[in-house]
């Protein structure tokens, strides 16, 4: 069922100097979330994620690994990249390189397009950069090295030292769009969200913005600049074009009308590319600017940003060969309030497994179905008249339900989990207090014994639909279990915004063993 809304949700593309490691699998996640959910609410939904491959970061790690950065990418993103979408088990529609031949040759058009209308010009760029962010950087956002650069001016964010750049380079005139920058946020105000981020951000713009350099022209690992093949095209720029290069920018217009403007996730530390040099780049070129860019918090460890280069990167599978990919989906986007930073913990994961999933959620399942098998040899009952408990039961569903719609439109993922999980303990309390095994006891009670099992199992339809988009393989398992595919069709196409409609369940529906959701976990972990 399409609801005929578009809605185009992005990652940033990752870097392939290195393999990926929980924080980038974060963002992964967040957005798949996102698009999962908007796909089975039948809006007409486009996920998009890749691999950023050009500039001199990867250069350089190619070159200390002794093949070409052509080669390095290949291998990265073919060993490490693309198999990361398994493991944390993504359904994305699309994954952009910037080595694609699509890409390079849009991002040349979008470049002798502003090149054309007067917005590029050439200059000479004269201070730091930091390869590892890949940006150039104000004396303002240095700090003092320590330890083996003492006495060095290094990057705040990678703690290794800035490198001094005196080149002849391209400059594109982002300071023509401070005012319209501004007035963007002005008349959008969840243009750049979370609200922290959207003030920081319009407070960088209105302290002025000067021009940006586009190219490079001492390395040419990179997309070369059309009307000057001395220069290649500025890591950044090339990268931020993926979005709209994917979609089929200056290629294929209906499907780029059809698609664009997109929903940016993205780590808070690159936000300031995505909320301030992207929007003046497609204003430059005529087009919409995204939707809306949601920076997200970092995973920490110590305190810190978590990253390879500090070597404190945890691989994802070093958390989903014990637990699973769903059980990794569900912790870190419940675990974590979006939007802000936060901890990963072997502990806190542990606990949430054993307490939300194993005995929370999965328990539940498994006595429902149980109960099914034992008192109705398998066959769903009908449901009686509703006592006040079950239309207590209905009521938190339907809360519930709701409030997890509203908290995915406002990007409150930790929100619309909790939401949903108001039903895990409705459901839970339920049956305590209705004792099924109790009404089993007299045949008197067989109509009963009937309503409160079909509650329970008409909760845990709703709680299928609605935790699909989290945990899309413990839901399958429950959805076979339920006998729903044969009467309702495939989970994935079962509308989320009418997940709380009662009664979609049929009486007469049979009930197959259910193996449990989520196991013991006998290994002891980190
Ligand atoms: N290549 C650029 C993005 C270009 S988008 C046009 C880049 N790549 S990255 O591989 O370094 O990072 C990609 C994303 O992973 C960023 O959003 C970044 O914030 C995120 N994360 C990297 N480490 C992270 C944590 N420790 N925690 C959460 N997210 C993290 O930047």
């Amino acid at each position: 069922m399409s609801s005929g809304k578009s809605f185009y949700v992005t990652t940033p593309i990752f870097y392939v100097n290195d393999a990926p490691h929980i924080g980038h699998a974060y963002t992964e996640v967040a957005t798949d979330f996102l698009a999962r959910w908007h796909r089975q609410a039948g809006d007409d939904t486009w996920m998009l994620t890749g691999t950023d491959e050009h500039g001199q970061k990867i250069l350089r790690t190619a070159t200390a690994n002794g093949v070409t950065p052509q080669e390095w990418a290949d291998r990265l993103v073919e060993q490490s990249w693309k198999p990361l979408i398994e493991t944390i088990d993504v359904a994305n529609d699309d994954f952009i390189r910037t080595t694609d031949p699509r890409h390079e040759k849009a991002v040349q058009d979008f470049l002798q397009k502003l090149y054309d209308d007067g917005f590029i010009y050439a200059g000479e760029y004269e201070g730091f950069y930091c390869v590892g962010c890949e940006e150039y950087k104000l004396p303002n956002e240095l700090a003092d090295g320590t330890g083996q650069y003492e006495g060095e001016k290094v990057c705040a964010i990678h703690s290794i030292p800035v490198e001094r750049l005196q080149e002849k380079n391209y400059f594109f005139r982002m300071s023509d769009f401070q005012e319209r920058l501004i007035e963007l946020y002005e008349s959008n105000p969840t243009f750049v969200q979370p609200d922290s981020a959207r003030n920081e951000m319009l407070q960088f713009i209105r302290q002025g913005l000067s021009d940006l350099s586009i190219s490079r022209s001492t390395f040419d690992w990179g997309v070369k600049v059309p009307w000057d093949e001395s220069h290649v095209v500025y890591v950044w720029f090339d990268a931020l074009l993926n979005y709209v290069t994917a979609v089929g920018y200056g290629q294929d217009d209906a499907n780029f009308d059809r698609r664009w403007p997109a929903t940016h996730i993205v780590g808070k530390d690159i936000l300031r590319f995505h909320s301030v040099i992207w929007p003046a780049m497609l204003m430059a070129a005529g087009l919409d600017v995204p939707r809306q860019v949601y920076g997200h918090g970092w995973l920490l460890v110590g305190g810190e940003k978590m990253s390879k280069s500090k070597l404190t990167g945890i691989a994802p599978t070093e958390i989903t060969d014990t637990f699973g990919s769903d059980a990794f989906r569900y912790y870190f986007m419940r675990a974590i309030t979006f939007g802000q930073d936060g901890s990963f913990s072997w502990e806190d994961l542990s606990a949430r497994y054993q307490s939300e999933l194993a005995n929370g959620f999965g328990n539940l399942a498994s006595r429902v179905v149980a109960m099914i098998e034992r008192y109705f040899e398998g066959v769903v009952p009908p449901q009686g008249p509703a006592s006040e408990a079950d239309l207590a039961v209905q009521k938190v569903v339907a809360d519930a339900a709701a409030a997890a719609n509203a908290a995915v439109e406002r990007l409150a993922i930790h929100d619309s989990l909790s939401a949903i999980w108001t039903i895990v303990d409705e459901l839970n309390g339920y049956i305590t207090d209705m004792a099924p095994w109790q009404l089993s006891k007299d045949e008197a009670n067989r109509e009963r014994l009937g309503t409160v099992l079909y509650t329970a199992a008409e909760g845990l339809r709703a709680l299928a639909v609605l935790l699909h988009p989290i945990m899309p393989k413990a839901t399958e398992k429950l959805w076979t279990a339920l006998g729903h595919r044969d009467v309702l069709g495939e989970l994935s196409a079962q509308p989320v915004r009418e997940a709380a409609t009662w009664g979609q369940l049929t009486a007469g529906t049979s009930v197959n063993g259910l193996e449990p959701l989520f196991p013991r976990i006998e290994t002891p972990v980190a």
